[in-house]
């Protein structure tokens, strides 16, 4: 998400905090700023867009001091404007935060009661005004954060100065990363190694419930308890280029193995596990649509559209609302029937892909409501839509999409169970085991990534030299196909069809001999008698079957070539974890084959082309 840095030492600090943002660009950024302690004051200067405007407007207006914090902020809560940049001040703090704070609806009206007054749509403000009240009650600057946080939820890594107390900054971690460190007689942190690689190597990633401050020459970290800890750095050997990465070899990689982390901030703030329910206020949708809704629209394109499947599976079954889903490219040119009583849901990682743009825009002109599904904050479909529903995943580098793919189900899967609720055909019993069963995702996930990551990569191995490979699977399994088939044409040019495995006889089956691999995705869900007859017709072929099945699926495992267990879920999640085998399946194979992963020939992230 977005990235922050921090100096104290003797060294003019504004500079070398703008050339540490920069370092984090990679990571992706809508506005920045920077906040620099003079000895008396605090100044702060932030820029909207490009990071360069914050280099002009420093470059026009020096910031004298040698302690200070910088911050490239990725839009979660408000729009990416001068106002909603960070660092946030508030009387004599001043403040940087990655995460998401959850419970913010209640901060802001308990601050408003209270008489702050609130300038951005920020969650951060909310935060440097909790310290600015706890400090104005009399508390220095490392007890008003620590009384601050007892009152967030959420995730957050924090950097904060105060006016009152030059040369320190404070920080503290939850949920989000933060690293601190030593650099000859500064003190340094960052969400990201790389920030510091110039500065020093010794670093010292935080706990949870841990915090710090920096002084000159001085590190000096506190458990959750309070007390004092004594945390040894650990020098860092990564090359600049793989410290960007986290250490994994390509973005592709580094944001597969996130996907725990982003589906935990899609989830963050929206489950209600007490009632069994969704929180639908930031979904934006007046109930009233709920009960009136006659039909949805899914439109979308290329990875997206995979989603959006799952989304109409989703929104018949448990809100049992008529749905389809379309090519966004196709339902705009086909002059189709929409009007006041439909919704449309445009399922967009970057909010600004023109076909689903355009298909959504048309089918509001004709009276139909717009739902967004979105991950870039205030991308052109958000600002278009009537009601957006963000992802959160953070930004994706790798343009072959992975988090994005499996946090746009996961939020399908929330507005349905929202959508189900409020219509009265979702059993209260089984919103709450779907509520409970996202709960448990973000650990099935990183289960399943930690223990398929060798057996798929020798797989992929095994299958790199194959000239196409077929992906089968029924009901929920069918987008997982259609999906595995896309991420292996998108990096590895290796030619695939995901096919739904009824249809198999129909066609493809004609392609099965023994030099083709066949991925038959195969939970144990109400399909999966019959995706076995499938499995059995591409082996009497000599098809060199690979299953993805639930864990302990012996029957399965003596019939195939290799299985890939992912964890017994719910049939309506298993789609996030049985893409999981086969998005590394197409990692490993572009790998063995040496493609350029992270950016595949022909393709583009957004594509704003018709
Ligand atoms: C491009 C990207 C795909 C993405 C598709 C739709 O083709 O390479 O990864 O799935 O666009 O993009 P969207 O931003 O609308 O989800």
């Amino acid at each position: 998400m977005c990235g922050i840095v921090g100096y104290v030492g003797s060294e003019p600090c504004a500079r070398l905090l703008y050339e540490g943002l920069q370092r984090l660009e990679y990571r992706g950024y809508d506005s920045a700023g920077l906040a620099v302690h003079d000895g008396t004051e605090i100044h702060v200067l932030r820029a909207a867009g490009k990071i360069e405007r914050l280099g002009r407007a420093l470059a026009e207006r020096p910031l004298p001091g040698t302690t200070g914090i910088g911050h490239t902020r990725w839009a979660t809560h408000g729009r990416p404007n001068e106002t909603n940049a960070h660092p946030h001040r508030v009387d004599g703090v001043a403040l940087v935060h990655n995460g998401i704070i959850e419970n913010h609806v209640e901060l802001r009206r308990r601050l408003t009661a209270a008489g702050a007054r609130i300038q951005s749509e920020t969650d951060t403000e909310l935060v440097a005004h909790l310290v600015a009240e706890r400090m104005r009650g009399g508390l220095d600057l490392l007890a008003a954060v620590r009384a601050a946080l007892a009152e967030l939820r959420g995730a957050y890594a924090l950097a904060v100065l105060a006016r009152g107390e030059p040369g320190r900054i404070v920080v503290a971690k939850s949920g989000s990363p933060l690293v601190v460190g030593l650099a000859g007689d500064a003190a340094v942190c960052a969400s990201d190694v790389p920030a510091l690689l110039p500065w020093t190597r010794d670093v010292l990633a935080l706990e949870d419930g841990e915090m710090a401050v920096l002084e000159r020459a001085s590190l000096r970290v506190y458990g959750p308890d309070g007390r004092a800890v004594d945390r040894p750095l650990r020098r860092i050997d990564w090359s600049p280029v793989m410290a960007e990465k986290a250490g994994f070899k390509h973005f592709m990689l580094k944001e597969i193995f996130e996907q725990p982390r982003a589906i935990e901030d899609t989830l963050r703030g929206r489950l209600d596990r007490a009632a069994g329910d969704v929180h639908g206020d930031e979904i934006g949708l007046d109930p009233a649509l709920a009960q009136s809704v006659e039909r949805v629209h899914l439109v979308a394109c290329g990875t997206s559209h995979h989603a959006a499947m799952l989304g109409r599976w989703y929104i018949e079954r448990l809100a049992r609302v008529a749905a389809n889903v379309e090519l966004a490219s196709e339902f705009r040119g086909r002059d189709p029937v929409v009007g006041p009583r439909d919704l449309v849901v445009a399922v967009s990682q970057s909010g600004e892909t023109i076909d689903t743009l355009v298909a959504a825009r048309e089918a509001r002109e004709r009276g139909a409501a717009v739902l967004g599904v979105v991950n870039v904050v205030d991308s052109a479909i958000a600002r278009m839509a009537d009601a957006t529903f963000y992802t959160h995943a953070g930004p994706e580098i790798g343009v072959a999409s992975t988090k994005c793919f499996t946090t746009q189900i996961v939020a399908l899967l929330l507005f349905a169970i929202w959508l189900g609720r409020r219509r009265g055909t979702l059993p209260a019993a089984r919103a709450a085991e779907l509520v409970e069963g996202l709960a448990r995702l973000p650990a099935q996930v990183h289960e399943t990534l930690r223990a398929t990551r060798q057996l798929v990569a020798n797989l992929a191995r095994r299958h790199a030299d194959a000239r196409d490979v077929l992906f089968l699977g029924r009901g929920p399994s069918y987008p997982v196909a259609l999906e595995g088939a896309l991420k292996l044409k998108e990096i590895s040019y290796v030619h695939a069809e995901g096919y739904a495995a009824g249809e198999m006889k129909h066609g493809p089956i004609a392609l099965v001999d023994a030099s083709v691999p066949v991925f038959v995705v195969a939970p144990r869900d109400a399909s999966y008698e019959r995706v076995m007859s499938n499995l059995e017709e591409a082996r009497a072929r000599d098809g060199r079957v690979v299953a993805i099945v639930t864990e302990g699926d012996e029957a399965a495992a003596r019939r195939c070539e290799a299985v890939v267990e992912v964890p017994a879920c719910a049939e309506e999640l298993s789609p996030v974890l049985t893409v999981l085998p086969l998005q590394l399946f197409a990692y490993f194979v572009a790998d063995h084959k040496g493609t350029d992963v992270d950016q595949p020939r022909n393709l583009a992230k957004t594509v704003t082309v018709e």
